[in-house]
């Protein structure tokens, strides 16, 4: 019987295993590539999406375990960009080759919503399984409190483009 989801504000009907991980749904089934696999088990963080504002592991999370909860990948975070953590990513230039970075961007974005000005401790907490291959760690600790001074239609401060490396 097909679950039914509702995946960046839609609802949407999926005739998959109920214990298929909803990475693969999202990725096989609705075609949403931004949300990727590293891991598969829980230990690198690329695959997360957030599920009712959580941040969560779609790699090991049961799509049945999900239906009817709101789903946000990395394509829905917001319309065009504009997530202040997506803005803050782009004046920091926090990416080096992008592989973790959805995830990345999908862990800080939890965390300002549940944290609007953490600290450096805060982050360190929040992102430290987010593992990075390319190490762009210090980037994403700047980014982070940039994103928190900024409001969702503010331009980001003055004198904050492009970060140090
Ligand atoms: S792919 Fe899910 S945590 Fe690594
Ligand atoms: S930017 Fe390359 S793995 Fe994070």
């Amino acid at each position: 019987m097909p679950l039914t989801l509702k995946v960046n504000g839609k609802s949407i009907a999926v005739d998959v295993p109920p214990d298929m991980p909803l990475l693969w749904v999202l990725r096989d089934v609705l075609d949403l590539k931004g949300t990727k696999f590293g891991c598969g088990v829980s230990q690198c963080g690329s695959c997360t999406v957030h599920v009712n504002g959580h941040a969560t592991r779609s790699c090991m999370t049961k799509v049945a375990d999900v239906a009817g909860a709101d789903i946000t990948t990395i394509e829905g975070l917001s319309a065009n960009g504009t997530h202040p953590v997506q803005r803050a990513w782009q004046d920091v230039d926090v990416p080096q080759c992008g592989y973790c970075q959805s995830g990345q961007i999908m862990t800080a974005a939890a965390l300002l919503a549940e944290k609007p000005k953490p600290t450096d401790a805060d982050i360190d907490a929040a992102m430290s399984d987010c593992l990075c291959r390319c190490a762009t760690y210090v980037r994403i600790r700047e980014a982070i409190h940039l994103a928190a001074t900024m409001t969702t239609n503010a331009p980001a401060p003055a004198g904050r483009r492009g970060g140090e490396r």
